[in-house]
């Protein structure tokens, strides 16, 4: 129930602290040990390639799981779309094991891919947010996100536990397989700590409404740029804002624009660069400054480490492979406030629904 809420889908946003906290306390022990079905950590354990397939924003959280998985487990990850895979299967490994991401467990574009992988015989996963749904019946094991029910068309706290899941997981497995950058991983304390920071950012949500009324109230289209996991959180961020505030929004690795995009940057265009990674911090600022100078109304979300005092938004540190979890949640908010202040109904955007069982 939506309660005192105006709308599900900030219910929904709210809830995600709470998630957090619930899928520590499904997964994990007193100890800080995962808990997860040994048949699981085994069958991955002993894969040569890990394939995650998955639509929409169960796809983006994809991107950011292979980022998590492949530091932890040292197997090899792909991550493709359900629709394209189906029909254009590429190559496959040895021993491969898939992972399908689906908040509904329903959606028909994954669902053929499974079939096809049970009829050849190969392992399969379903993270799911649906107990008994079709993916969950229909792939050898099932891990649920434990989110509660996601009534807004636009997914929020489903994206978040997928990511939070499948930390989980690849802690799991890595574990098992003796890595270090996992035995060092306390994933209990970490997901502990990333609660509070959604808590904190969702304490900020009038500031982000203000910054949302200067910068997208008028505007045509929107650019979300990062790099790495920025850029995978760009993706996302980028589909919330255009399904339900018809903004067309693109999301940019932020490298990738001088080979083309910066063309369509023209004077007042929102830029909105995410910096969450060290690594690449720098670069972005580059980009954003060649925006910047060609026009673009630039709205930066950093982290705190490595922000400027001009940044508009800024996240507090968290572990450096879970900045995701939060860098994701003002976007969530910028597309939510947007879609508001323009008079559109947020939990049912036009032409869709929430689980799509056509192909
Ligand atoms: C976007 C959204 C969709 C779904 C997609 C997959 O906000 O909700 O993109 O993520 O239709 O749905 P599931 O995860 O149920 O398979």
């Amino acid at each position: 129930e939506k309660g005192t809420y105006p709308y599900y889908m900030l219910k929904e946003i709210d809830d995600q602290p709470a998630v957090m906290r619930r899928i520590v306390q499904e997964y994990t022990n007193t100890l800080g040990e995962t808990i997860i079905d040994e048949k699981i950590i085994e069958t991955i354990t002993a894969s040569d390639r890990i394939y995650i397939v998955a639509c929409g924003t169960s796809y983006n959280a994809g991107w950011v799981g292979k980022a998590l998985l492949e530091k932890m487990t040292n197997i090899p990850v792909e991550v493709h779309l359900s629709s394209e895979f189906g029909y254009n299967m590429p190559l496959l490994s040895e021993k491969p094991f898939f992972i399908f991401l689906s908040q509904s467990g329903e959606t028909a574009d994954s669902r053929q891919v499974l079939v096809q992988v049970n009829e050849q015989g190969f392992s399969s996963l379903t993270l799911t947010n649906v107990v008994g749904s079709t993916l969950s019946r229909e792939a050898d094991y099932t891990l649920l996100l434990h989110a509660g029910p996601e009534i807004a068309v636009a997914s929020t706290k489903a994206y978040t536990a997928q990511i939070a899941v499948l930390a989980v997981l690849a802690k799991a497995v890595g574990d098992n397989k003796r890595n270090q950058f996992s035995l060092d991983f306390d994933i209990a304390h970490e997901l502990s700590v990333i609660a509070a920071v959604i808590e904190t950012i969702i304490d900020e949500k009038m500031l982000i409404s203000q910054l949302v009324e200067e910068y997208l109230t008028t505007t045509r289209n929107a650019f979300y740029i990062g790099r790495g996991v920025d850029y995978y959180v760009s993706m996302e961020a980028s589909l919330k804002l255009k399904e339900i505030s018809y903004i067309q929004a693109e999301g940019f690795a932020a490298g990738e624009l001088k080979h083309g995009t910066i063309a369509l940057v023209e004077e007042g265009t929102p830029v909105f660069g995410i910096i969450t990674d060290k690594k690449t911090a720098a670069h972005t600022r580059g980009n954003l400054k060649e925006v910047e100078s060609r026009g673009a109304h630039n709205f930066v979300i950093a982290l705190a480490s490595l922000s400027k005092e001009t940044d508009q938004f800024i996240i507090p540190d968290v572990h450096p492979l879970l900045t995701p979890l939060v860098s994701v949640v003002p976007t969530q908010l910028i597309a939510y406030f947007a879609t508001l202040q323009r008079g559109y109904d947020v939990d049912k955007p036009r032409n869709l629904a929430k689980s799509v069982t056509v192909e």
